[in-house]
Parts: C-alpha cells; sequence; structure tokens
C-alpha cells in the first residue's frame, strides 16, 4: 500500500514561482511513489471577498496550471475541494473540539486580519481547521507544503489530540509535515523580507508560473539585490541575492557552491541575466500547455469529475465513521 499525500492551494491570485517551487515542484516528484490527493481549495479562498464570476474562471484556471505544470490526472486525485461536501461537514465537527486559544496563536490569520481591517470574517479565523479537515479525511500520510503553512500543519495534529481525548483513536491518522529544505520559502522580488505571495498588490513581486517571457526577464532583471558586488549566499545581509541564488539552485539542480564558483567575479547584473533564461525555459513550456488547456473546459470538466469521484469514495468513508463515533444518528 502507497502511503497518502495531500496538499492544495487556496484559489486566489494565480500560482508564482514561489507555489511552483515550494509545492507544486514537489508534489510533481511525489507522484511517482505515494497515492497523492491534490485539490484546489475553492471553499479557502471565500475568506477574502470573491467576485463569483473570477472565482469560477480562476477555478478552472489553476486547474489548468497544475496539469502544465505536470500533475498527471491519471496517477493522482486531482478535485476541488467545494466538490466534496465532506470537507465543510468534517470542519464542523472539528470546529467543536478545537479551543479558540489554539487558533489565537496562528500567525496568518493576525497578518491576514491585519491586512485586511475591513473584512476580519469567522471564516478567516477558523480556516486552519476546515485545513485540518481537508487533510483528516483522507487518512493522509503526508503533506507536503511551504514553511508558511507549518503552524497550521502543527495545529492539524493538536486535533487530532483533541479528537483522541475525546472519541478514542482509530479514526483519524496524525498526518507529518513534508517540507523540503530547499525552496520552502521563495521570498517576494522587490522586498526579500516578505514571502513571495499571489495575494501580493504589486505584481513586481512575483513571477507568475504563466507570465509571458518578457515579463520573467523585467521582473527578475528589477529585482532588489543590496550594494555589494561578490556573489555569496548570506540570507540575512544578502536576503534579495540569495533569494534569487535559491530560485537558481532549484531550477538549473546547481548546488550553492556551484553557483557561486560559477560566478566568481562576475556581477549581479550577470546572474540574473542567467537566471531570467533559466526560469523562461522552466516556464515556457508550461505557459504554452495552460493556453491550450485552457481553450478546452470541457476536457477539464471531465478531469474535475472523475478526480471528485475518487475522492468522494475515500472522503466519505472518514466522515461516515466520525459520524459514527460522535453518536451521530446515521443517515438511511
Ligand atoms: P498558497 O499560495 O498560500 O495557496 O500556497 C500554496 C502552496 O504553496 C503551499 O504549500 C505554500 O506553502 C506554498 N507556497 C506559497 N508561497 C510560497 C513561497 N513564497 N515559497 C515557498 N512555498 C510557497
Ligand atoms: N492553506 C493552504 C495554503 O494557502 C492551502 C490548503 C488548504 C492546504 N487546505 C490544505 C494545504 C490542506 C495542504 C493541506 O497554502
Amino acid at each position: 500500500m502507497k502511503k497518502i499525500i495531500l496538499s492544495g492551494s487556496t484559489v486566489t491570485g494565480d500560482l508564482t514561482l514561489g507555489n511552483y517551487i515550494g509545492a507544486m515542484n514537489n508534489w510533481k516528484k511525489l507522484q511517482e511513489d505515494y497515492n497523492c490527493f491534490y485539490f484546489l481549495a475553492d471553499l479557502h479562498a471565500l475568506t477574502v471577498q470573491q467576485d463569483p464570476k473570477t472565482l469560477k474562471e480562476r477555478t478552472y484556471s489553476f486547474l489548468a496550471q497544475y496539469l502544465a505544470l505536470g500533475l498527471d490526472p491519471q496517477k493522482n486525485t486531482i478535485f476541488v475541494q467545494s466538490h466534496i461536501p465532506e470537507h465543510a461537514e468534517l470542519a464542523w465537527i472539528l470546529t467543536c473540539l478545537t479551543p479558540i486559544g489554539y487558533l489565537n496563536r496562528m500567525t496568518q490569520f493576525k497578518e491576514k486580519s491585519e491586512k485586511n481591517v475591513k473584512n476580519i470574517n469567522a471564516g478567516l479565523y477558523t480556516y486552519p481547521i476546515l485545513m485540518a479537515a481537508d487533510i483528516l479525511l483522507y487518512q493522509t500520510d503526508l503533506v507536503p507544503v511551504g514553511e508558511d503553512q507549518r503552524q497550521h500543519l502543527e495545529l492539524c495534529r493538536d486535533i487530532v489530540g483533541f479528537w483522541q481525548n475525546r472519541y478514542g483513536e482509530g479514526v483519524f491518522k496524525m498526518p507529518d509535515a513534508h517540507i523540503s529544505k530547499m525552496g520552502a520559502r521563495i521570498m517576494s522580488l522587490q522586498d526579500p523580507d516578505k514571502k513571495m505571495s499571489k495575494s501580493d498588490e504589486n505584481e513586481k513581486n512575483y513571477v507568475l508560473v504563466i507570465d509571458d517571457p518578457k515579463k520573467i526577464e523585467k521582473k527578475i532583471k528589477s529585482a532588489t539585490t543590496d550594494s555589494g558586488t561578490e556573489i555569496t549566499f548570506d540570507a540575512e545581509n544578502k536576503a534579495g541575492l540569495s533569494n534569487l541564488m535559491t530560485i537558481y539552485s532549484v531550477l538549473s539542480g546547481k548546488t550553492i557552491s556551484e553557483i557561486e564558483a560559477l560566478y566568481v567575479g562576475k556581477m549581479y547584473g550577470h546572474l540574473k541575466v542567467d537566471l531570467a533564461q533559466i526560469v523562461i525555459e522552466t516556464l515556457g513550456p508550461v505557459r504554452e500547455k495552460y493556453l491550450e488547456l485552457m481553450k478546452n473546459h470541457d476536457y477539464l470538466d471531465e478531469v474535475m469529475k472523475s478526480g471528485a469521484d475518487r475522492a468522494r469514495v475515500r472522503a466519505s468513508a472518514t466522515l461516515k465513521s466520525v459520524y459514527d463515533a460522535t453518536g451521530l444518528v446515521a443517515r438511511r
């Protein structure tokens, strides 16, 4: 029996190079050896105000981006969160088990509510509980995410503990985070002290997976670096440069010291020119495949449907044992 992997991405903005390096690139490698469930977190997207038409289009666009990035719908179960009603149902049960003190500690909630003062809704607060439900419904062993999601994963594990204290063992599997050392946190291009985020209001801060080559080149060349001249990795004092070197390393397969050796006596500009080329070579084919897939909504509908059919079998089996253990009378 293969181990179960599950991960997802919130359907907001467009996928960035940070998502690709911190998430989908790893997902792609894992699809060979694990039973993987990759989903589009559209319910999570509702924690910020969404234009209904855009949300719908974006869900198709995200699916096309997943596929274009190399996630194979035959090898993996790829689905849309809201197509599996068990996510919202389990989230309620878990909400009733989670002390608010635990939610109060979530740094992402604090950050998001500071950014979003006009819309601090309860969903933003209970967001990590829905995330725990996503994970626990599938009896997940490993959750590949970027560093920013570590705290949410810890909360999910705490919630399994609360459940076991009240109802005993046997219903949920305890999941582990799977965070790769390299590229778990790609930083913003203009402001390398914060993470590259698809919800950033300044588009110069990120490279999108579907950006055209000209845009990619412009964004990489104008990335903020320090006033030094030596190309050495130093995340603290040369945050911008080190971020570019991390991207370079992950995409080219070269180690950081190989890159340092390659650029002895050269200037930051040289590295930027080469890096832009590497990013364009990586993302060019992705963009082409994406544009092709977007012409075929029927195919995307089919992928969503067959993914949901497979996911639902597993999710409904877990929810049934949860309802049973909780003392809810079984539906006839
Ligand atoms: P999100 O963009 O928040 O929906 O995240 C989707 C996935 O991408 C999660 O696994 C995140 O941890 C990962 N991720 C998002 N931004 C970055 C980043 N800047 N660097 C590395 N991983 C990221
Ligand atoms: N919160 C995650 C993010 O924004 C997306 C997500 C939702 C997720 N549910 C999940 C990731 C379950 C892993 C597992 O990155």
